[in-house]
């Protein structure tokens, strides 16, 4: 059990809590005037099955006892953890005797690398050796670089000879053994031990926080090979789990939430001197799963690889591409939660010789990156050889489509199905098909076997992920939820996200909306079957929240368990956690990251809108959503329908007529919702 857990299962929350704010049962759970802001009427309950609270009203969020803990002391994470230990007496040990040795070696041996990093820079700027004069002379007038890159980057100079480095930091009293663990040094097998980097430039390899924790060496004389010598593995220096350049980067990437992605060390220092700098490097290898989590969706929502246009870049593209898609993927309907474009640098050259020739051009680029889909689907197709067999055909279809399905826009996905369709001679339906099945496959597999028999009481709320619990709090900003933020970026999602947690909130809000559209159908049972039926899960686009709504149907149809509880007892644990992320609502998944972005807190300006405009009316607010809900469900609809049409016209299919007739209906409702939520907004003024 985690301490986290243990603290929890010793401290009783409604019994923490009525400490100091004084909660009144009503039926299951306890209310109270919410302690984080003032109201007359109780919209703070805590849960003691959950053993979580939540404030419903102007602060509209909630956690569990160490949350509350740390808002209401204004406590970090570790102060609470603290705090709570002592209050319960649960040990709260800082770290283990093995783990603080194991630390203690890691620093000696990050300090060996700084001190060879400066050894290697102070080796390049020495103006009385005729070879790092010549080397420096290299950096400055081929690469094209300036002093304050070669010092921000501190590039340096490996001196040949075979133990320069290692006799000159044993002469500082460092370890030999050490020299040999960083990979500065190395033993053969007769037991001699040796400079590894020789007569190279040396490029610091740095993690993260801007710690050197090995070496990027390019060989100097044509003749030396490998072009590259990178340190080995070693307890520091794990190539795959480092971006170059990120040390230097991140804060513009989180600035842009924009990361570019480029093949050489060299392309991402030119980038930088340029001023563009949110460039990283990969590390020779295809990119990996860490990698891409160092950056995306952590601080980037938008990854641009920018690549070498040769062949043996186009195979390692392919790898970084299925990494990418695999790690990215993190939603059930198979959408990418990060835009991933790619960037072709034309006429065969890098992003180094581009830049240094027309620095002004890399914009340019950079909006031009072509969506991935596009991309793969090109690549692949030109390798097709016309000669192709159907199955040739059907197996590149199959190998295109999840990650053209995982593309975010409707209209972007046909768009590109209509392209294969058309290139590979499949028909889109068909295409259309094998899609379809895909994404059953992948949302049947969130779902859980279900067992929902109501005498089995729910699991507490989610106390298996306690990163989840704690998402809004900066500690948790590298914690599972909050790198997997559910794709928020279009407004459509936005919208669906609000009426969903509207629902979730309020259930009988669900009456009210039903009744609206009622309203607006004035009776017309063509239009009550169709466009104005009762709000269901065809009225979200996105594949979670479709399920989501599904389940939140069939709970309002059964009344034996609480609504929350069949939810729970029917969702798997990834679409549980969605929801409890919709119900958290943005301000938690935003507080992390704009902590640090914003000097004012977020919610201090909502509470503040909240006192001027007064607290929106629940009914008012839901109905508006869902009307606007229902609009946009019904332009999807009838995008879709004249893309069959159209098909249905070369395919000189009857159906056409229905077609029709539902665009005519769909057309009227959206006319009526239109003067309806025109309506709302005159009431609204008055
Ligand atoms: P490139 O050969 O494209 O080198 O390798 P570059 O960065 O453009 O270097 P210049 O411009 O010729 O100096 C791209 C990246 O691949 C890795 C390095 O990370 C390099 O930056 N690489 C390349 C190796 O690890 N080993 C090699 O031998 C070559
Ligand atoms: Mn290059």
């Amino acid at each position: 059990m985690s301490v986290v857990d243990d603290i929890k299962s010793r401290l009783d929350i409604v019994e923490y809590i009525s400490r100091t704010v004084s909660l009144k049962r009503a039926g299951r759970s306890y209310k109270a005037c919410c302690p984080f802001h003032n109201e007359r009427t109780p919209s703070f309950v805590v849960d003691p099955i959950r053993q979580t609270w939540r404030c419903y009203g102007a602060c509209s969020t909630g956690g569990d006892v160490f949350t509350f803990a740390m808002r209401q002391n204004g406590w970090t994470f570790a102060e609470a953890l603290q705090e709570l230990g002592k209050l319960t007496g649960v040990e709260v040990r800082p770290r283990s005797p093995e783990q603080q040795a194991h630390d203690e070696v890691l620093d000696r041996l990050r300090g060996l690398i700084k001190a060879a990093a400066e050894f290697y820079h102070e080796r390049l700027l020495d103006a009385n050796d005729d070879e790092a004069v010549r080397t420096l002379n290299y950096v400055r007038q081929k690469r094209g670089l300036s002093d304050e890159t070669i010092r921000t980057f501190m590039i340096g100079y490996a001196p040949p000879g075979w133990q320069t480095t290692l006799e000159a930091f044993t002469a500082l009293g460092y370890d030999e053994e050490d020299l040999i663990a960083t990979g500065l040094a190395i033993r053969n097998d007769a037991g001699r031990v040796y400079d590894r980097f020789r007569n190279r430039l040396m490029i610091p390899i740095r993690d993260e926080r801007g710690r050197p924790v090995g070496f990027g060496a390019r060989a100097l004389a044509a003749e030396d090979n490998p072009k590259y010598l990178n340190s080995p593995q070693t307890a520091l220096f794990d190539k795959s789990h480092l971006l170059f350049g990120l040390d230097l980067a991140g804060t513009t990437i989180r600035q842009q939430e924009t990361v570019v992605i480029v093949e050489g060390y060299l392309d991402a220092i030119q980038a930088h001197q340029a001023g563009y700098t949110n460039v990283v490097a990969q590390m020779g290898t295809a990119l990996t799963e860490t990698q891409l989590k160092l950056v995306a969706p952590r601080w980037a929502n938008k990854i641009i690889l920018a690549l070498d246009s040769d062949a043996a870049g186009q195979s390692a593209t392919r790898r970084s591409l299925e990494v990418a898609r695999e790690t990215l993927q993190a939603d059930y309907g198979g959408r990418l939660s990060v835009d991933i474009r790619i960037l072709t640098v034309p006429d065969a050259k890098d992003p180094d010789d581009l830049i240094r020739e027309h620095p002004e051009q890399w914009e340019g680029l950079i909006a031009q990156a072509e969506p991935v889909a596009d991309y793969v689907i090109a690549m692949e197709m030109a390798d097709l050889s016309p000669q192709a067999s159907l199955q040739e055909r059907a197996a590149l279809a199959r190998r295109v489509l999840p990650l053209l399905l995982a593309s975010e826009s409707n209209l972007y996905r046909q768009d590109n199905l209509q392209k294969l369709a058309f290139k590979l001679h499949i028909p889109e339906r068909d295409l259309l098909a094998w899609a379809q099945e895909q994404q059953t496959i992948d949302a049947l597999k969130a779902r859980p076997r279900s067992d929902t028999r109501a005498d089995t009481p729910p699991p507490a709320f989610a106390p298996e992920d306690p990163d989840w619990m704690l998402a809004g709090e900066p500690y948790a900003a590298t914690g599972s939820a909050v790198s997997n933020p559910p794709a928020a970026h279009s407004p459509e999602n936005a919208l669906e996200r609000d009426c969903l947690r509207l629902l979730l909130y309020q259930p009988d809000l669900i009456f009210h909306i039903n009744r609206k559209f009622r309203e607006l159908a004035k009776n017309d049972p063509a239009l009550l079957a169709g466009p104005l039926n009762d709000l269901c899960l065809d009225d979200f686009s996105r594949t979670e929240y479709r399920i989501l709504a599904g389940v939140f149907n069939e709970a309002l149809d059964q009344d034996e368990v609480e609504i929350l509880d069949y939810m729970r007892g029917q969702l798997g644990g990834e679409l549980w956690r969605e929801l409890e992320r919709i119900i958290a609502g943005e301000l938690e998944l935003l507080r992390p990251r704009l902590r640090h972005g914003l000097s004012v807190d977020l919610e201090t300006v909502v509470s503040a809108s909240y006192r001027t405009h007064g607290v929106p009316d629940p009914i008012v607010q839901a109905t508006e959503k869902a009307l606007r809900l229902r609009w946009q469900r019904l332009q999807r609809e009838r995008q879709e329908m004249q893309y069959l049409q159209m098909d249905a016209a070369e395919t000189e299919n009857e159906v056409e007529e229905n077609y029709d007739s539902y665009i005519m209906l769909s057309t009227m409702a959206q006319r009526l919702i239109d003067a309806a939520l025109l309506e709302q907004k005159r009431v609204k003024r008055s």
